[in-house]
Parts: structure tokens; sequence; C-alpha cells
């Protein structure tokens, strides 16, 4: 089965008006040069309007956090899913792990929001991911397992037909620390591994990304990976030249 790869940019809470407009027009002057590779932005929310407006073409948009709620109503600081996609969302990020860590998500909320998301015509890339504590107790597979039963318990497998799911280990997130590409390879086979316990197919087309101190000078050699689809990448996103060196090594 042959899945194209996915570059994504996770902006997190970073940018400017002019920020933003520097980095996109970086992207857009490199943009012709990559084929194969599906490119994806996801700035912060309040931005997803403007960006949309200087999008290069065939770059995607996505936002990085989504309310649960299927109806929109009194959720005071919430954005509906049907407002990204009235804003040309294709993509929204799920469950990253500053979400899980910083704001109180648990597996139960992150699988409300990856139903939601598909609910209103988003596809959700579910972030999973061990931490070092847990990594060094030898529980990374069962974290894995856990995080994902969530999704497959609320939504099914058929979901995963229409999702991303993105291999973050949280000791690797923002510390310069990148997994080996041997110790993400292994994890991704292992989610795969899971997926098509369910369903073989669907685990043949899901797209796995890798996460965490993702650079140019190392990228080739994770996405070697037989299971490692591209990448979510944060801090290397926010550099046009950076982004598209990542790009160019899918
Ligand atoms: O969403 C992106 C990941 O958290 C990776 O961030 O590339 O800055 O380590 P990073």
């Amino acid at each position: 089965m042959t899945r194209q790869y996915l570059v994504a940019g996770n902006w997190k809470m970073n940018g400017s008006r002019a920020a933003n407009a520097e980095l996109l027009s970086g992207i857009a002057a490199r943009v012709g040069s990559v084929d194969r590779v599906e490119l994806l932005v996801c700035p912060p929310a309040v931005y997803l309007d403007s960006v949309r407006a200087a999008l290069p073409v065939g770059v995607s948009l996505g936002a990085q956090n989504l309310s649960e709620q299927i109806k929109p109503g009194a959720f005071t600081g919430e954005t509906h899913g049907a407002m990204l996609t009235e804003l040309g969302c294709r993509y929204v990020l799920v469950g990253h792990s500053e979400r899980r860590s910083l704001y109180g998500e648990t597996n139960q909320l992150v699988a409300d929001k990856f139903s939601t998301a598909q609910a209103l015509g988003l596809i959700p890339i579910l972030c999973i991911g061990e931490t070092l504590e847990q990594r060094e107790a030898g529980q990374t597979e069962a974290v894995l397992r856990e995080q994902l039963a969530a999704v497959i318990a609320r939504c099914g497998i058929a979901s995963f037909g229409a999702a991303v799911v993105a291999y973050e280990p949280v000791w690797a997130i923002g510390t310069g620390k990148t997994a080996t590409p041997a110790q993400a390879q292994t994890a991704h086979a292992f989610i795969r591994g899971l997926l098509a316990a369910q369903d073989a197919t669907i685990a043949g087309s899901t797209r796995l990304l890798y996460g965490g101190s993702c650079k140019a000078d190392n990228a080739a050699e994770l996405f070697a990976g037989a299971d490692i689809d591209g990448g979510l990448i944060g801090g290397a996103a926010l550099k046009a030249s950076d982004f598209m060196a990542i790009a160019d090594a899918a």
C-alpha cells in the first residue's frame, strides 16, 4: 500500500502577522520543487483566516485543537470544528502531548475530540507517545496501546481510514533529543500492528508521522523507516528553509 508522505508544521503558540507572512512566502518559494509530499501548516487559531489567504497552492491548512462539543453554544474560549472547516482547515491535531500534560486532556476527551473532528468534516491527527519516565519503566507499548485503544473504542477501527496518527515521544519534543531511527521505527511498527490487529487494510493505509526534534539533518534517516510516513514538526517548522528541507527529505 502506497502512503503519501505528510510533513506537518505545528507552529504551536508562535507567530505574528509579519512572521507568518515571511514563513509562508519562504514556503511558497520552495513548494514547487516538493513532489510526493503533502505539506500542512497548523498555525494558532487566531491566524487561520489570514494564513489561509496567503497559503501557497498545494499546502493544506490545519488547526491545533478543537472543542469536543458537537454543537456550537455557550462554551467560552472554545473553537467549534465547523468554524475550522469554514476557515479552510482540512486537518486538526488532537491529543498533542502539550494538551494532555498542560491542559489535562484525558484519553476519553481526546477520543471525543477525534470523533467530533470527523463528524464535522476534519481529518484528526491523533498524537500519542510516552514520557521518559514511562519509557524507562518499560511502559512504552502499554501507553501507546492505551492511548490508541481509547479512540478505537470510541470511534471504531474504520475511523482510522480518515485519520492520521502521530507518534511523539514526549521526551523528544522540543528537547533536541530525537528518537533514533530504530526507536522511532519500532514504535511505528508497534502502532501499525495495533491497527492491523483490528483491520489490516486500514492499518496499511493509515499514515503514521514521527514528531519530536525532527530536523533537516535527521529527517531523512527517520523517514527511511518502513512505517514512518512523514513528520509532525514543531520548532523546525518555524523557519521556511528548515521546514522545506525536512519536506525534501521525505
Ligand atoms: O507538534 C510537534 C511536536 O511537538 C514536535 O515538536 O519538533 O519542536 O520537538 P519539536
